[in-house]
């Protein structure tokens, strides 16, 4: 395992989707900090670090067909089925390179292009020092100047009680010889025996059981396991240590992903906002944000160079910021959770905006004028509106071939069980999250054109049929045909109701 730093190299990790990685949320983000970012809009360039199987990287090249995307990873089975997911959704503006950090951080001058958005998700807290040290090499390289980047790791505190539940189950694997897969089922067998003995250590650490109590559900799960726990290398960081070595190339901390997060006063309870007020050292501020929330998980954008303009331009920039609706108005709520538990956004703000952005595409500017709600109020619905999934920035509607082939092809791996359930959103410019059936039903829209919810079922249903697939309604499989068709009615009624005019807003159909 040599080339590999202690990385899990035997199995291979599972196909995920995260809609922090999209060009058009991350620049919406960064603005949304104060800072002017890529305008998405015109071609850019985009390099994903780790990139897994490819199929993140692959929805947001035909999501942006104006720009060019490249996606890097180590093991070659991964590059392998990226390669083949790129080539048999025909997606030409998209390069997949098998290689380690160190190699790609050192290659010649004209090998990538410079970038204008580099992200690694899962990545920098479960790979080695020296590992990190060739990402922030790779980042001093082939980042432009102004360019985004957007990292999230375990981190400390969160993970101070999980940190040895990891280590026992990298013990118990050392000492069991096997595929990784298999030795962390082994290992979570183990660690459940000693955790039904009563060890003081599971009593002590709540994180730890409520974690293992989550863990083992899926098939999928024991890959993704594998890679979360049985890597030598991974270890829980400090947002203060990453901010600094990230200085290293450069880099200055602009906000969370988590768009929410950036506001303190709906995210932090009072004592901790009255403890930030005694520091003005924003990396020292961002690690008592941590604290606050005893945080597992971060989302950080940095970008190469912070330029925060006047309060004026950062407005401007925000108000020129286009969104898109991402679900029906029926279906759009201004509630939302935080680690303050249940919040309800002001009805005179929110209803208005939603109001609006129900009926389709509208800049930041646009909605202050036809809402009547001020830009602040405004600016700040609209990031917690995009943070619940309800609307997201938008983008001139490009060419949606690539995005369409590469549903068909989706939709086509679906019924043969490799799961994903995100879809390319040209007018988005992202990824939108999709169930199964919703996935084979558009791809059967498209082809068959407008549909009543009867031929829909149906074609849905012959697409099952085909590979032995069945529906479930409420825990049981329905066996017969005509309850297959009954339930399949249901939802196709919903999905013309509620997604279809969704689905034509971002350019999916
Ligand atoms: C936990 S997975 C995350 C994959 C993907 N970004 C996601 O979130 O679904 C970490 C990925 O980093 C890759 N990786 C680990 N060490 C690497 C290195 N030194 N150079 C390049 N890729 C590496 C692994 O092959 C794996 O695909």
């Amino acid at each position: 395992m040599d080339w590999t730093g202690g990385y899990v190299a035997d199995i291979g990790y599972i196909s995920g989707f995260y809609r922090e990685l999209g060009p058009t949320y991350l620049s919406f983000a960064a603005r949304l900090q104060g800072e002017p970012a890529p305008d998405p809009a015109r071609p850019f360039t985009y390099a994903e670090l780790g990139c897994g199987q490819g199929v993140g990287t692959a929805i947001l090249a035909a999501a942006n067909p104006h720009a060019r995307f490249v996606g890097i990873d180590l093991l070659p089975a991964h590059i392998a089925n990226a390669r083949d997911l790129a080539e048999a959704a025909g997606l030409a503006n998209v390069a997949f390179h098998e290689a380690g950090f160190d190699e790609a951080a050192a290659w010649p001058d004209g090998a990538l292009p410079a970038f204008d958005y580099v992200t690694l998700h899962g990545i920098y807290a479960w790979i080695s020092e020296a590992n990190r040290q060739a990402v922030v090499r790779f980042l001093a390289r082939w980042l432009k100047p102004g360019g985004l980047v957007y990292v999230s790791y375990n981190a400390m505190p969160g993970w101070a009680g999980l940190q040895p539940l990891q280590r026992l189950l990298r013990e118990h694997a050392a000492r069991h010889p096997d595929r990784s897969d298999r030795q962390i089922e082994a290992g979570l067998g183990f660690v459940q025996r000693l955790r039904e003995a009563g060890l003081a250590y599971f009593d002590r650490h709540p994180a730890a059981t409520s974690k293992l109590d989550g863990m083992g559900e899926p098939a999928s799960e024991a890959a993704y396991l594998a890679h979360e726990y049985l890597n030598t290398a991974a270890q829980p960081l400090y947002a203060s240590d990453v901010a600094d070595e990230l200085a290293a190339a450069k880099l200055a901390y602009v906000g969370s992903a988590d768009l929410i997060e950036n506001y303190d006063a709906l995210s932090l309870p009072e004592p901790a906002r009255q403890a930030l007020a005694e520091s003005a050292d924003p990396a020292f501020r961002e690690l008592i944000r941590d604290y606050a929330v005893n945080r597992q998980f971060r989302r950080d954008i940095f970008v190469k160079g912070s330029r925060p303009g006047t309060g004026a331009q950062q407005d401007a920039a925000l108000l020129d910021t286009a969104l898109v609706p991402l679900r029906a108005r029926s279906a759009m709520t201004a509630n939302f959770t935080t680690h303050l538990g249940e919040m309800a956004g002001r009805t005179q703000v929110y209803r208005p905006l939603m109001d609006r952005l129900a009926r389709g595409r509208a800049t930041l500017g646009e909605l202050t004028e036809a809402t009547g709600v001020e830009p602040a109020a405004c600016i700040q619905a609209c990031a917690v509106l995009t943070a619940t999934g309800q609307v997201h920035p938008a983008q001139p509607t490009a060419d949606p071939a690539p995005a369409h082939r590469l549903g068909a092809e989706l939709a086509r791996r679906i019924l043969q069980d490799e799961l994903h359930g995100y879809l390319p959103a040209p007018a988005a410019g992202n990824g939108i999250a999709a169930s199964d059936i919703e996935i084979v039903a558009l791809d059967a829209l498209r082809e068959a054109g407008p549909e009543t919810a009867d031929r829909l079922a149906r074609a849905v249903w012959s697409r099952f049929r085909a590979v032995g697939r069945r529906m479930v309604r409420d825990g049981e499989t329905l066996t017969s045909e005509r309850a297959n068709l009954r339930e399949l009615r249901r939802r196709a009624r919903a999905i013309l109701r509620e997604r279809v005019p969704v689905w034509r807003k971002l350019g999916l159909l």
